[in-house]
């Protein structure tokens, strides 16, 4: 989404997860939080705010329910419990902690996470050059975007710094990353692991 200098929203309720990353700019929430380039914010279901950018900006939003109108009133100066935000750039990336015994080690940065054992929720994963995600199903979309580096797919599809990708219900797939990178996952139902791949010799 593309904010034009001095674009607002007008106030609104989340009735499910929404997560927004800045890429460029700046967005100021209602609250008077600035949310600048590199930060990744989620706003928990039932939460209602409205938000400006006075210089314009650009972001990824994704939400895993609709969006309803509410009151300029209803929308609370004090966000704390109904948001959470990491910049990735600064992030404190630590072991996703549900891999599997023998799979690749991949480091995330938790911003919105309902689950980390079926991997629901919003959150920053990165990939050490060479790494590789274990075989796994997803039950509902898997929706990423890249933001630094190069992630590649069984079929051969490379996504690159950028590149926004949703992924079908009942898609199998693992995913490497021969040079790291670094990504801001969007799920929005279980994905369930089938077997985990040995690592192949560089
Ligand atoms: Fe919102
Ligand atoms: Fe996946």
């Amino acid at each position: 989404m593309r904010v034009a200098p001095g674009g607002a929203s007008r106030p609104h309720r989340h009735e499910a997860l929404e997560g927004i990353v800045v890429l460029e700019g700046e967005l100021v929430d209602s609250d008077g939080t600035v949310f600048r380039a590199g930060d990744c914010v989620a706003y928990q279901a039932g939460s209602a705010h409205h938000t400006a950018s006075p210089g314009g900006c650009t972001m990824l939003v994704w939400t895993n329910g609709a969006i309803t109108a509410a009151e300029a009133d209803d929308a609370p100066q004090d966000l704390a419990g109904a948001r959470s935000s990491v910049n990735w750039h600064e992030a404190d990336f630590s072991l996703y902690p549900s891999l599997p015994a023998n799979g690749d080690p991949i480091y995330w940065a938790d911003v919105a996470c309902q689950n980390s054992d079926t991997g629901e929720g919003f959150y920053v994963v990165q990939f050490p050059p060479g790494a590789a995600s274990a075989l796994h199903e997803h039950m509902g979309n898997e929706e990423f975007t890249i933001l630094q580096g190069e992630l590649i797919d069984p079929d051969g599809a490379v996504y690159r710094s950028g590149d926004c990708v949703s992924l079908e219900p009942g898609t199998k797939h693992f995913s490497r990353s021969p040079n790291g990178c670094v990504t801001v996952a969007c799920i929005s139902a279980p994905l369930r692991t089938i077997h985990t791949r040995k690592k192949k010799a560089a």
